[in-house]
C-alpha cells in the first residue's frame, strides 16, 4: 500500500477534480468502472454523517445484530446510488432480508447486469470508540446467493484518518484516497509484502477450535505482532500494508465464524488475491463455497500466501 501519505498529500492539494470515472480506467469493465465512481461521489457524505448517527435504531439486521442510524444512513444512500448506476441489476446488504432489484429488471430477467452484495457499514460498533470503520462493495455476475466463482471485481473503503478506497478487479487492486473532490491514485499496483509482520484472530481465545489455536501459537512464535482492530476492513488493510494475516476463524460454538460470506469473506478473499496474497475458508478455496443462504457465514484466513499455507497445512494435517 502506499507511503503516499505525508503531510504535503494530506492537505488535498494534489488530488485533482477530474471526472473520478477516470481514475478507473485501468478496470475493464465499464459497469464496475461507474460502480466505483459512484462510491467516490457517496463516501464523504456517509462519512460525514457518521458522527450524528451513533445510536441505536429499534431493529436488527438478519443476521441479529443491533442497527445503529449510521448503518441505517449508509445503507439507504447506497441502494439508492448503485442501483441508479447502469448496469447494476440488485443490490443487497447485510441489512436487509433480500435484495432489492432495480426498476428495469424488477420482474425481469435478474440476469442481466451485476448483483451487488454491500456490507454498508462494516466495524460499527467502532463508532462510539471513534476507530476506524468502512464499506465492502461485492459485484456479482449472479444473482445472490452466488459462489464466490461469480465475484467479478470487489471493492472496500477505509473511513480512517483519510477515506481510502480499494478495488480489485482483472487481477490487480489499486489504493486511492477519496475526498469531496474526487480520487487520487495512492498505488495503482498494490502488493501485498511477502515478509509478514502483523496477525489478527477474531473470537476470544478460549473458543477457538485446537487448530485455530495451534495455527495462532505458530504465527506468535514466528514473532508476528497482535494488531486488532474490530473493524474487518482496517484489519485487511493492516495485512495488505504491513502482511501478515488476517481471520476471523471457526470457533468451538460457532464452526462458521461470524463474518458473512457474499458481503464480506468473498470481497476481501478477491482483494487480497489481486494483491497477490492468499485467501481460505480453512477448508478450501473460498470460491469454491456453494451458498445457499444470502447471509451465510464463512470461516476466513487471508493475507500474506506463505502464512495461509500454513494454515491450510496445519488444518489439513489436523
Ligand atoms: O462486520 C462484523 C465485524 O464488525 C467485522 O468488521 C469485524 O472484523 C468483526 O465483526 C469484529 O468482531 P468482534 O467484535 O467479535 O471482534
Ligand atoms: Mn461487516
Amino acid at each position: 500500500m502506499s507511503e503516499q501519505l505525508s503531510d504535503s498529500d494530506a492537505s488535498g492539494s494534489d488530488v485533482n477534480d477530474a471526472d473520478s470515472a477516470e481514475e478507473f480506467d485501468w478496470v475493464d469493465d465499464p459497469a464496475v468502472e461507474a460502480i466505483c465512481a459512484t462510491l467516490v461521489e457517496t463516501v464523504p457524505e456517509i462519512r460525514t454523517a457518521l458522527a450524528q448517527r451513533r445510536a441505536y435504531v429499534d431493529r436488527e439486521n438478519p443476521s441479529g445484530e443491533r442497527i445503529r442510524a449510521a448503518d441505517e444512513f449508509a445503507d439507504d444512500r447506497l441502494e439508492t446510488a448503485l442501483l441508479a448506476v447502469d448496469g447494476v441489476a440488485s443490490y443487497a446488504s447485510e441489512e436487509r432480508a433480500e435484495p432489492v432489484f432495480g426498476e428495469e429488471v424488477d420482474g425481469g430477467d435478474a440476469g442481466r447486469g451485476y448483483h451487488l452484495a454491500v456490507d454498508p457499514l462494516d466495524g460499527s460498533s467502532n463508532l462510539r470508540s471513534n476507530s476506524p470503520m468502512g464499506t465492502i462493495v461485492g459485484v456479482y455476475d449472479r444473482p445472490l446467493p452466488a459462489s464466490g466463482e461469480h465475484l467479478v471485481a470487489a471493492t472496500y473503503v477505509l473511513y480512517g484518518p483519510n477515506t481510502t478506497m480499494v478495488v480489485a478487479e482483472s487481477e490487480r487492486t489499486a489504493e486511492y484516497l477519496v475526498t469531496e473532490t474526487g480520487a487520487e491514485v495512492l498505488d495503482s499496483e498494490v502488493e501485498i509484502p511477502m515478509d509478514p509482520t502483523v496477525y489478527g484472530m477474531g473470537g476470544r481465545r478460549p473458543d477457538w477450535t485446537e487448530r485455530v489455536t495451534e495455527a495462532t501459537e505458530a504465527m506468535e512464535a514466528d514473532r508476528l505482532k497482535l494488531r486488532y482492530g474490530g473493524a474487518f476492513v482496517a484489519d485487511v488493510s493492516q495485512v495488505l500494508t504491513h502482511g501478515g494475516l488476517f481471520a476471523y476463524p471457526e470457533l468451538r460454538d460457532a464452526p462458521e465464524g461470524k463474518l458473512r460470506y457474499h458481503f464480506e469473506c468473498a470481497p476481501m478473499g478477491l482483494i487480497t488475491e489481486s494483491a497477490g496474497g492468499a485467501a481460505t475458508t480453512g477448508d478450501g478455496d473460498w470460491r469454491d463455497v456453494e451458498p445457499t443462504e444470502l447471509h451465510e457465514r464463512s470461516p476466513i484466513y487471508l493475507g500474506t500466501e506463505s502464512l495461509v499455507d500454513e494454515i491450510e497445512t496445519t488444518f489439513e494435517n489436523w
